[in-house]
């Protein structure tokens, strides 16, 4: 399978997973990334079943709408049923590195929010120890060369996402070289330094369930210590 089939096969699966949990007062967090928009565009097929979506990214709010599913700003709301997102990484422990395409912060709000986090991978995405990816940090940009030279002392290596301001306006350090051993522990360090505004792990808050797609099927693993 390629890789785009492994994304709709895992899409389809977060799909049978989350639709008992649907009803017409439920709403459900959407993510953000090619995997998240396979699930959006097969979401959209059930928009008259559910009240609504919470969106990572304006982007995802635009193809949400675009299929006819209302999206709601996250303060009118007291509950959400699921969280889908995809990942740019994730460990057995369903620890994650998320941020890719630069929505890391409002996709942690809405995962902190939300009352189940279902990520959706293909599996390029399982690895042994988080780090391969570049560990995306979102920053406030006048703070950008400081909390560089803070990253480097934690022995990373930043590198300015040029070109890119998020949705909140702000700008992306992508650290490389970092083999990332205690998750929850860098998470916190990154999170204490002055500027930072959201780093892209996804260890405080992991995975509940993820449904990784291997060549063998779609593959449901659960967080053990979440459940
Ligand atoms: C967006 O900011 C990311 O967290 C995405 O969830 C991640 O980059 C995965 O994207 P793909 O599904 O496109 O691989």
């Amino acid at each position: 399978m390629t890789q785009d089939q492994l994304k709709r096969a895992v899409a389809q699966a977060a799909l049978n997973y989350v639709l008992p949990k649907l009803h017409s007062s439920a709403i459900i967090g959407i993510g953000t990334g090619s995997t998240a928009n396979c699930f959006i565009d097969l979401l959209g097929e059930h928009s008259g079943s559910f009240r609504g979506a919470v969106a990572s990214s304006d982007a995802s709010a635009a193809r949400l709408e675009a299929l006819g599913v209302p999206v709601f700003d996250l303060n009118s709301l007291d509950q959400m049923v699921a969280y889908v997102d995809g990942a740019d990484e994730c460990n057995p422990a369903l620890e994650l590195i998320k941020g890719g395409g630069a929505a890391l912060t409002r996709e942690k709000i809405v995962a902190a929010a939300a009352d189940e986090f279902i990520c959706i991978a293909d599996g390029s995405k399982w690895v042994e120890t988080l780090g391969r990816f570049p560990l995306p940090v979102e920053v406030i940009p006048m703070a950008r060369a400081y909390v560089a030279r803070q990253l480097v002392k934690l022995g990373g290596r930043p590198v300015y996402r040029e070109g890119i301001i998020t949705d909140n306006g702000n700008v992306i350090l992508d650290v490389h070289d970092l083999q990332i051993s205690q998750p929850k522990m860098l998470e916190q360090q990154i999170n204490q330094i002055t500027g930072v505004v959201c780093n892209g792990l996804f260890a405080l808050r992991p995975a509940d369930v993820v449904l990784l797609g291997t060549a063998d099927g779609v593959q449901l693993l659960r967080n053990r210590v979440a459940l």
